[in-house]
């Protein structure tokens, strides 16, 4: 599994230090509105359980899954609600926790649900960001890293559902999906 990796960007204690510094800022920001947040399965649920262990104060959570890149590198533009929440948004402060905004497709589609479901507020924490892909405008409210261009996996992420144990984040070699 190691040696499909090109090289690592970001290492579990360099992550470890960032969602901290993530949960801190949340904290602050959320104190006294009891937020709903909401882990998009799968590739954010390393960051999830990391990150709401730094957010100290009361809070509940729930999880969504949803798909557009089945077995593909690219987006297939098509969000696919795999499984919904437990739980109604109505009058919640809902904080999204995504591993990392793309096209912005998968995030721009759930805001649309969320919203039409009458949330308070809908906040987006994404632990990695690559701006130069988006297809829809789309700005995270928190974020962890930006990214280059190239096909990353680790900590949560996968390609064609592997690579998602890995604890840091790295650049898969392109001869694995190519
Ligand atoms: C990945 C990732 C984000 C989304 C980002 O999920 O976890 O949810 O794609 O891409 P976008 O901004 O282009 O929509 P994926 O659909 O691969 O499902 P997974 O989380 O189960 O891996
Ligand atoms: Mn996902
Ligand atoms: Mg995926």
């Amino acid at each position: 599994m190691l040696n499909d990796i090109e090289k690592v960007l970001y290492s579990e204690e360099d992550i470890r230090q960032k969602v901290k510094e993530l949960g801190e800022q949340l904290t602050k920001d959320f104190a006294g509105r009891n937020p709903l947040v909401i882990c998009i399965l799968k590739g954010a649920f390393i960051f999830m359980s990391d990150l709401v262990k730094e957010i100290k104060i009361p809070l509940e959570i729930d999880f969504m899954a949803v798909s557009s890149y089945g077995q593909s590198t690219k987006s297939s533009g098509v969000v696919k609600i795999i499984k919904d929440l437990d739980v109604s948004v109505e009058g919640r402060n809902v904080l999204i926790v995504e591993d990392i905004i793309d096209s912005g497709l998968t995030l721009s589609y759930l805001i649309d649900v969320l919203e039409h479901r009458n949330a308070a507020s809908v906040t987006v924490a994404t632990l990695f960001d690559k701006p130069a892909r988006r297809a829809v405008e789309l700005q995270p409210h928190y974020k962890g890293y930006t990214l280059p261009d190239e096909f990353v996996v680790g900590y949560g992420l996968d390609y064609a559902e592997k690579y998602r144990n890995l604890p840091f984040i790295g650049v898969l070699k392109p001869e694995v999906y190519s």
